[in-house]
């Protein structure tokens, strides 16, 4: 069984590790790609090369210069090259990191065409930017990217990997993602409640000092007992704020402390002399009764956390990989809810999800 709870929307700075990120690169001969992956490792980005139009001349020579240089001429002068890549919306992603080569001293075009494309998407995100070159300085990469993006935040200062750097991009890129902090908006995180046959239920905390003291006691695992007919209890081993008052009729679904520290979950409607403060209630109670039956049972409180964040402690490791082999093998009791257990997105929970969260962890 779930409940889901909401916390507030609210911006707040992150690692590069905690944001959505989009690593976009431009690459000619390779390194800069070498750089973007490095970068999207450290900050789990999803990467995206820019495409150009393949007619630069190979090998490099003066001929790639020369063409690069005239092509740069005719973008001053207004007139843009063709590239392969189009993305319509950035919205998934909470910032852009923008991996380009220098060009005779400035933005690789295709990248430049890339961002004079996409700057009314990009206008209001946040973007990092990391160039490579052979030797040159970065500071007209850097007056290009502010040119195209008038609109967008930077964040952080650039990273320059110079040739003699290149062996180095996987300490440097680390070092360099690890400076990067990034405003997200808090995502609406549901409170999951997962009981022993799975079923799961959404529930909304009051907002109130109990409902935060108990938030914060999560994940917890409640051995609840069964009371009335009506009613599954647990005592805490510790003791909530509490501001009790009578609330007349108890409805399906509240979820109440009564005294400081017993936990009830009530499945029935039914008028009440008792007093309780609430923490907080199942959205839709209709199947709730049918779920907890008529016995003890357990059930799991948690909050959702980040995907592959399988048992709600906000880190995602080996004991994910565990409760969702039990989920998957075992059916055991406090098992993950399936929706949040499909690590992969493919519509099912099964070993494959498992994989998958292996290679994220690994990765
Ligand atoms: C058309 C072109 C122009 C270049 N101009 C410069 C330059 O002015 N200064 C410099 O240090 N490197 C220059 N380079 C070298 C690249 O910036 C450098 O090799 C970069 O790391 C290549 O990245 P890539 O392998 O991702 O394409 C140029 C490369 C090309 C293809």
């Amino acid at each position: 069984m779930l409940f889901v709870f909401i916390l507030q929307g609210m911006m707040h700075a992150v690692p590069a590790s905690d944001a959505r990120l989009l690593v976009l690169y431009y690459t000619y001969s390779g390194v800069t790609e070498t750089l973007a992956q490095a970068i999207a490792d450290n900050c789990g980005g999803t990467l995206l090369e820019v495409v150009d139009h393949g007619n630069y001349p190979r090998p490099e020579s003066s001929t790639t210069y020369n063409y690069a240089n005239n092509e740069r001429s005719q973008i001053d002068a207004g007139v843009w090259p063709e590239i392969k890549t189009k993305v319509d919306s950035f919205d998934q992603w909470d910032a852009v990191i923008i991996c380009t080569p220098l060009w005779n001293g400035k933005m690789a075009n295709p990248m430049l065409t890339f961002l004079h494309n996409h700057a009314s998407k990009l206008a209001g995100k946040q973007v990092a930017l990391a160039v490579t070159s052979w030797s040159s300085g970065i500071a007209n990469v850097v007056n290009d990217a502010h040119n195209q993006l008038p609109g967008s935040t930077f964040v952080g200062d650039a990273l320059h990997i110079s040739y003699n750097d290149r062996l180095k991009i996987p300490t440097m890129s680390s070092q360099w993602v690890g400076t990067l902090d990034f405003e997200v908006e808090a995502v609406d995180r549901p409170m999951m409640l997962v009981v022993e046959n799975n079923k799961t239920f959404t529930a909304t905390l009051a907002d109130n000092a109990t409902a935060e003291a108990f938030k914060a006691l999560l994940p917890l695992t409640l051995d609840m007992t069964e009371l009335n007919g009506n009613e599954k209890y647990n005592y805490l081993s510790t003791s909530l704020p509490k501001n009790a008052v009578n609330p007349g009729t108890i409805h399906a679904g509240d979820i109440m402390l009564y005294g400081s520290s017993c936990v009830v979950l009530f499945y029935e409607t039914f008028a009440t002399s008792y007093t309780y403060t609430r923490i907080g209630a199942v959205d839709d109670p209709t199947e709730l009764a049918q779920a907890l039956g008529s016995g003890n049972v357990t059930v799991r409180f948690m909050i959702e956390g980040k995907p592959g964040d399988i048992n709600g402690d906000n880190e995602v490791n080996v004991s994910d990989v565990n409760l969702l082999i039990n989920y998957i093998l075992l059916d055991t009791g406090g098992s993950p809810a399936p929706g949040y257990a499909d690590f992969n997105q493919d519509g099912e929970v099964n070993i494959a999800d498992v994989n998958a969260l292996i290679n994220y962890i690994l990765n």
